[in-house]
């Protein structure tokens, strides 16, 4: 068959990953019956059948898959083929154990679950690309095939790997990052602890060690593993697309996930899409789940994305599974169509009956068509169909934008700082004060221009270049409103302190320097007594986890400690610019971030309502979402919005 009989999909993506070569023959007719009942459009087919396309070297037997093939196609239903990649068959892993991934304490991880290679092995690699060419040639014309998904949440189970392939090859890359060892020597600050090395040859990856790790090792390990993966990944698109140039391509990302930059990864990649298990039992799950759908849009550069992957009820991973309960399915998928994604795809078409897996929620469960779970899954099917107009529009562009930047989340992270802190949490304080007042944000990385947003935050990026530091300030000299939280451009990218004061740039633009960390201990250190921190003026009351001398020097202070050994010292201030921008510093965490968040709202002019508690407002195309993700009846202007229930715009449900 040709490419040219392949006609573009104008429906959502609905359907699932979909293994029918676990099953027997039998239940592929009620598979396929079930999915038509359901209005499935694509299933993700072949993610874990490595084993069973190539169950001996060289040997592959496609005649399973063609019949899936023909069988979905035949019911109208598209295919998302997975490369395979991802779990490689035990005849390799036996015949090349030295693909298998080793640990920092030198423990090689074997062959039993999945995942079970590192990025850096050449066999790998050799043997994933025969295979890739091999699915390319036999389904590249297919005309049920939709799109390519490459690998499966590449660098999931293994972020990191320290085999000797791997040290071999981080080697090459700090060759090419650094040049020769003096740079690196200078960059990584060996000068401390006598740890100088004179060759590139005597350099490991930062593996246990008896103190603290070499913090620039570290970080370019980070670095160099992330683009590690992302190497697998360019590897199969490139391939790919010589031999199937108008297949897109994509590979499931994993929200934030920390071991891989996902800024660079999207550069590979034709469309964007994302597997996200938000927490049924966790209250602030809906908010953290609009916070990924939003990096997903950011990363796609505002264009539809596609959900690849939830649960449709309990996951099985972790200590106590809750299962989603009546219309929170639902709830959680409009959310992401609200937020840009043009399908909603789940883990898995039919609950495993055998396997790690079996507890995990699938469309269709283990007790049949007769239940709640399936019910759902038939319905939600038809509302997505009814939902096609949305299919290609865009949200609207935000105008406040969160720096989003992995290096500062893992230099933040590492040990020997002033205080354990989480990048995401901080990060989500922000987030989660935005959605509470119906304002969309995008996600910035670190160095783009910012030109087109009104309010920029960045809070924990401690460690950026001075492009990225240079583009900060530059909001505020053009009229815009530029937030920064405690933590932010304390280093620069290889983690060498900004002397005189931290912030580099940004403190023209701030008015302001600062000349001492003091984070509150934790309990368990102070004997059970929490020290608290508190503050007046702007967000007055209580603070957490961050405490600071801020020395202002050309700046408004809005907020003060109160009490402790701070007490007096600056906790919010603002510079206004003559432009009219204005830069905030905020040196905590105030309980009251809200009213921060809404003051510097105010200042750029944006409109913003404080909406019920777990009501989020959403536009996308000429459409508004109201989603209640409360288990009580909420009012938002004049409309009344029922627990667990999300109201579209009338126009859309006429064109329905
Ligand atoms: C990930 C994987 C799936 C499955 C689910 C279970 O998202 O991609 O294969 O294991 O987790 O939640």
């Amino acid at each position: 068959m040709t490419r040219t009989q392949r006609v573009p999909l104008d429906r959502m993506w609905y359907g699932g990953d979909y293994n029918p070569e676990q099953w027997p023959r039998e239940v592929w007719d009620e598979d396929i019956r079930l999915m038509q009942r359901a209005a499935v459009t694509v299933a993700t087919v072949a993610v874990f059948s490595w084993a069973k396309l190539e169950p001996e070297d060289g040997c592959f037997e496609f005649g399973w898959l063609d019949e899936v093939f023909e069988r979905l196609h035949a019911a109208g239903i598209r295919v998302d083929l997975a490369t395979a990649t991802a779990s490689p068959p035990s005849w390799l892993v036996r015949a090349h154990p030295e693909m298998l991934p080793v640990t920092a304490s030198g423990t090689r991880l074997e062959f039993g679950s999945r995942q079970h290679y590192h990025p850096n092995s050449a066999v790998y690699r050799r043997h994933a690309l025969r295979l890739v060419r091999a699915l390319a040639e036999r389904y590249g014309s297919h005309p049920a095939l939709e799109a390519w998904h490459i690998n499966n949440e590449l660098a999931c189970h293994v972020t990191h790997d320290y085999s000797p392939e791997s040290a071999a090859a981080f080697r090459a890359w700090l060759r090419d990052r650094h040049g020769d060892i003096e740079t690196l020597n200078a960059s990584w600050g060996t000068a401390f602890w006598s740890q100088e090395y004179s060759d590139f040859d005597q350099i490991e990856p930062p593996r246990d060690t008896p103190s603290f790790k070499n913090p620039g090792q570290q970080l370019d390990f980070d670095r160099f593993m992330s683009d590690a993966w992302r190497e697998c990944l360019r590897a199969e698109a490139e391939l790919l697309r010589e031999l199937t140039p108008d297949v897109p391509i994509t590979t499931n990302f994993m929200g934030f996930f920390k071991g891989g930059d996902y800024w660079s990864w999207a550069d590979e990649l034709d469309f964007i899409s994302d597997d996200e298990y938000p927490d049924p039992a966790d209250p602030i799950a809906p908010a953290y789940a609009a916070m990924t759908r939003d990096l997903m849009r950011s990363l796609s550069g505002g264009a539809p994305w596609i959900l690849m992957e939830q649960a449709p009820s309990a996951v099985n991973w972790r200590p106590r599974n809750a299962a989603k309960a009546a219309g929170w399915h639902r709830l959680l998928s409009l959310q992401s169509i609200a937020r840009g994604a043009d399908g909603i795809m789940q883990f898995q078409w039919r609950q495993s009956r055998i396997g790690a897996e079996k507890f995990h929620s699938g469309m269709l469960p283990h007790a049949g068509e007769d239940t709640r779970v399936f019910r759902e899954t038939v319905s939600l099917g038809a509302e997505l169909a009814g939902l096609r107009a949305l299919v290609g529009t865009r949200c609207p562009a935000a105008r406040v934008a969160i720096l989003f930047d992995w290096t500062s989340w893992w230099a933040l992270e590492q040990e020997s700082t002033p205080a354990s802190l989480s990048y995401l949490h901080i990060v989500f304080r922000w987030y989660h004060e935005l959605w509470r007042r119906g304002v969309l944000v995008e996600f910035a990385k670190p160095g783009q221009a910012l030109n087109d947003y009104d309010v920029v935050i960045a809070a924990g990026a401690v460690a950026l270049s001075a492009e990225a530091r240079t583009e900060l300030a530059r909001v505020v000299t053009r009229g815009g409103q530029l937030v920064v939280g405690y933590q932010t451009a304390v280093l620069d990218d290889s983690l060498g302190v900004l002397l005189g004061g931290y912030l580099g740039e940004l403190q023209s633009v701030l008015g302001v320097h600062v000349e001492e960390f003091m984070p509150p201990a934790e309990p368990s250190l102070s004997g059970g007594a929490v020290p608290s921190l508190e503050i007046s003026g702007l967000g007055a009351g209580a603070a957490s986890e961050w405490g600071e001398v801020v020395r202002v020097h050309d700046a408004e202070v809005l907020a003060s400690f109160v009490g402790g050994d701070l007490a007096g010292c600056p906790a919010i201030t603002r510079r206004t610019d003559a432009a009219g921008g204005a830069g905030w510093y905020v040196a905590t965490a105030p309980s009251a971030l809200g009213e921060i968040a809404s003051a510097v709202l105010e200042a750029a002019g944006i409109e913003h309502t404080l909406l019920p508690d777990q009501v989020e407002v959403v536009e996308r195309g000429d459409h508004r979402f109201i989603l209640n993700h409360s288990n009580v009846p909420v009012t938002v202007g004049e409309i009344e919005v029922a627990p667990r229930d999300v109201l579209i715009d009338s126009v859309l449900r006429v064109a329905v």
